[in-house]
């Protein structure tokens, strides 16, 4: 069943974010939009890494050649961008169905790297925020991929446009003391970037719970922002999560594996459905 929203009320922004390589990010990004695609959501990804993971990952198609592959991109948008003009670059994920009729990818590109050279023009780090004005309204979900950075101009962007962020954490000591810092700056900046923002939780990724290590981080992880913001579900370091990035599938093509994968995923979309609507009631 689809989770509409009111007409009057935006769908959800979250970032998804953490100031650490390789947590997840990624990963999470697409296992959740494709966890919303399954219940039936128009869900809207939004690429802000230059790495260009998950554009690649759902099989978005940009041209091949390189000049106009940055036009069809955030690259080519963000620099200047008209109120809305992320719907001209709005691109199918290349996905079988349901999912390429449900999720939608606004791809980066490498040139994306080079949109913080304008960092300092007026309201720079509002831009991501008016490109996506009107577009967000045919959604019920959007998902921003952030870059593994804390202070640079794409995470500014990123975290203006959205309300919530979501971070995905290994729970190992300097992926903790990464989450860690994306929660004291929010407290810093917020004022400044997004006074609205704020942690929905943290996604403990890569888990293995027969490691006594694993379990102290994840209680470290709990005290950043109180154990009701870390998600339930515990990702295990699985092998079919590299098939499915490797491969660019969705884990229910992957095998039972893969299908056991992406039912952690939707338990972890249930969490964060029911997390948002807490913060949202508590907020009101
Ligand atoms: N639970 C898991 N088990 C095994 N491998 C995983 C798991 N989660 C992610 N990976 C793999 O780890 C690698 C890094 O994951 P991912 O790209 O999602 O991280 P990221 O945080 O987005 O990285 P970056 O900071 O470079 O954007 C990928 O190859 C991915 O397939
Ligand atoms: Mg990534």
């Amino acid at each position: 069943m689809a989770q509409s929203h009111p007409p009057s009320a935006l769908p959800p922004h979250i970032a998804v974010a953490n100031h650490k390589g390789g947590v997840g990010k990624t990963s999470t990004t697409v296992g959740l939009a494709a966890a919303a695609a399954e219940a039936g959501e128009r869900v809207l990804v939004v690429d802000m890494d230059p790495q260009g993971n998950s554009t690649r990952r759902l099989r978005a198609h940009l041209p091949d050649a390189l000049e106009d592959r940055a036009a069809a991109s955030l690259a080519g948008v963000l620099p200047s961008p008209a109120r809305g003009e992320a719907a001209r670059i709005v691109t199918p994920c290349g996905w079988s169905a349901p999912y390429s009729s449900r999720i939608d990818v606004l791809p980066s590109d490498l040139d994306l790297e080079l949109l913080g050279l304008t960092a300092g023009l007026p309201s720079a780090e509002r831009r991501l925020l008016r490109a996506l004005a009107t577009v967000v309204d045919a959604y019920d979900l959007v998902l921003i991929d952030c870059p593994p950075s804390l202070l640079s101009h794409l995470t500014d962007n990123a975290w203006t446009a959205s309300d919530y962020l979501l971070v995905p954490c290994e729970a190992e000591f300097e992926s903790v003391q990464a989450a860690r810092r994306v929660s004291e700056r929010i407290a810093r900046d917020r004022h400044t970037l997004n006074p609205d923002l704020q942690i929905a939780g943290f996604v403990p990724t890569r888990y293995r719970a027969h490691l006594g290590v694993h379990r102290t981080r994840l209680e470290d992880m709990a005290k950043i922002s109180g154990p009701e913001s870390i998600c339930p579900t515990r990702f295990p370091e699985l092998a079919v999560m590299k098939t499915a990035s490797e491969k660019a599938l969705p884990l229910t093509e992957c095998g039972s594996q893969g299908r056991d994968m992406a039912a952690l995923f939707r338990d972890a979309y249930t969490w964060l459905r029911n997390r948002i609507t807490h913060l949202e009631k508590s907020a009101a």
